[in-house]
């Protein structure tokens, strides 16, 4: 049976039970909306660590759209089946003032990469970001924690702070999951209308396909696509798009 955890003060106190008794922890860090992908982290972290936690938190401070954090989709008894059905342990499922009791006077800000592709069109998304998992790794003391691959940045600057901060957490990728279409998996995905829905797959098509990025850019906007950016960094090509009024991120190893 999964437990839940309601609040940082329950957290904090079995976690230190769990990690004083030498049982090893991982961390599957969520925003609820759960789909494959994320049963994906758990399972493995499953595999590797003698106990599995999972948090739910829909974290503002990354959002610097308020319409875009009111329309996040959220169901927490939905996701807490499939997190038992998944194997899970343990969900953290604390709420807004307790995560942010100080009001988020303090974040963490990575001056140089975090303003790139992401951070270019979001502002503040990636402060937002490592604020609430250093504040996760810090709650939990997880031995190592789980990230997918379709927020290939996300996971850079994670497993960046994770070394700048000297945390005893590692910080491991999971390949990204997609859909038999191709599309990759994302929460945001439920939102598309059934149009929307057929297009998407488009989106892998063109990045995974041939050209320059901006072959790629040109051949997503007549698709019907409005691009943010499609960039090739770190032997990967980078991609977000805008669809009707949903934004999908993908990326494709070179
Ligand atoms: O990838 C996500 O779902 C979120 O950015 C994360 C890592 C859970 C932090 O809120």
């Amino acid at each position: 049976m999964t437990e839940v955890l309601p609040d940082v003060a329950a957290a904090r106190k079995r976690f230190l039970e769990i990690t004083r008794a030498g049982t090893s922890l991982g961390l599957v860090p969520t925003m609820g909306a759960l789909h494959e992908g994320h049963l994906s982290l758990v399972r493995r972290a499953a595999d590797e660590n003698d106990i599995v936690a999972v948090s739910v938190f829909v974290n503002p401070t990354q959002f610097n759209d308020p319409e875009d954090l009111k329309r996040y989709p959220r169901d927490f008894e939905e996701d807490r089946i499939l997190l038992e059905s998944a194997g899970t342990d343990l969900v953290f499922y604390p709420d807004t003032e307790d995560m942010y009791a100080d009001g988020y006077r303090y974040k963490v800000t990575e001056v140089e990469n975090s303003l790139l592709l992401e951070g270019a069109h979001r502002g503040g998304y990636f402060d937002g970001v490592l604020t609430v998992v250093l504040k996760l790794l810090n709650i939990t003391g997880a031995d190592r924690a789980y990230f997918g691959e379709k927020d290939w940045q996300q996971f850079n600057l994670i497993r960046g702070m994770a070394k700048a901060f000297f945390l005893d957490t590692e910080i491991i990728p999971c390949s990204l999951v997609r859909e038999d279409d191709g599309l990759a998996m994302s929460s945001r995905n439920a939102r598309l209308t059934p149009a929307e829905r057929e297009l998407a797959p488009a989106f892998h098509r063109i990045l995974a396909g041939s050209g320059s990025p901006e072959v790629k850019t040109a051949r997503l906007e007549e698709a019907g696509f409005a691009v943010d950016y499609v960039e090739e960094r770190e032997g990967r090509i980078l991609g977000a798009v805008h669809l009707g009024r949903v934004r999908l991120i993908d990326n494709v190893r070179i």
